[in-house]
């Protein structure tokens, strides 16, 4: 995984823009032109869980955020702006926020090791598990309490997406938009929908809907 490595992914991008090059000589200057995928993409940054080739997806179908446990959170500048631009530039229909079985950040928030600067990033799960405590601690096996954690704090992020004040001003215009939760199977390769599908700001409480 050293020097070769990356002399390889060097090579290997000359041969897949080649072979696009191949089917549709057009194919890099029509992509160029401009881009309208109709969905945004908010996942884990994990290596085994890339965005467009799990669904199939095209160059130019697929906008796509990616931090450590797939967080939406309130404050985070790159995520509201990743959104802003994807609902209100790029006018997607569909935002997924995808989960993984096995994630790394959300068995991190379940223990105590201190792993770095990191920490104070999990502290946002802790915060779901702390919300969701009594559920979650009713699990005895352990895997299976990881496994519903992991959904849980899907379900979470995708509430959180709701409430951002991008998302509701969006649905209060009128514009199209839905919300997804999606976990993905690391073991599998399958994705297992949760159907947390919000569109309208109905299920927010109370305190948490804007007035525009
Ligand atoms: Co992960």
């Amino acid at each position: 995984m050293g020097i070769d490595f990356y002399k390889k992914i060097l090579e290997n991008n000359k041969a897949w823009s080649n072979t696009k090059l191949a089917e549709d000589p057009e194919y890099f200057k029509r992509l160029a032109q401009g881009q309208q995928p109709p969905l945004l993409w908010i996942g884990c940054s994990d290596s085994r869980v890339p965005a467009n080739e799990i669904i199939g997806a095209q160059p130019g179908e697929v906008f796509v955020h990616r931090n450590i446990a797939n967080m939406v959170i309130h404050s985070d500048m790159n995520m509201l702006s990743v959104l802003d631009y994807a609902v209100n530039v790029l006018k997607v229909r569909h935002v997924i926020v995808c989960g993984h079985y096995g994630c790394g950040g959300v068995k991190a928030a379940m223990g105590n090791q201190s792993i770095g600067i990191i920490d104070n990033w999990i502290r946002h799960i802790k915060d779901v598990y702390r919300q969701n405590r009594v559920y979650l601690d009713s699990i005895v096996s352990e895997n299976d309490r990881f496994d519903s954690f992991v959904e849980i704090n899907v379900k979470d992020q995708v509430r959180d997406l709701a409430k951002t004040s991008i998302v509701q001003a969006a649905w209060s215009s009128g514009q199209e938009l839905y919300l997804h939760g999606w976990v993905y199977g690391l073991d599998t390769g399958v994705v297992k929908d949760l159907e947390v599908n919000l569109y309208n700001n109905n299920d927010l409480d109370r305190v948490d809907r804007l007035e525009f």
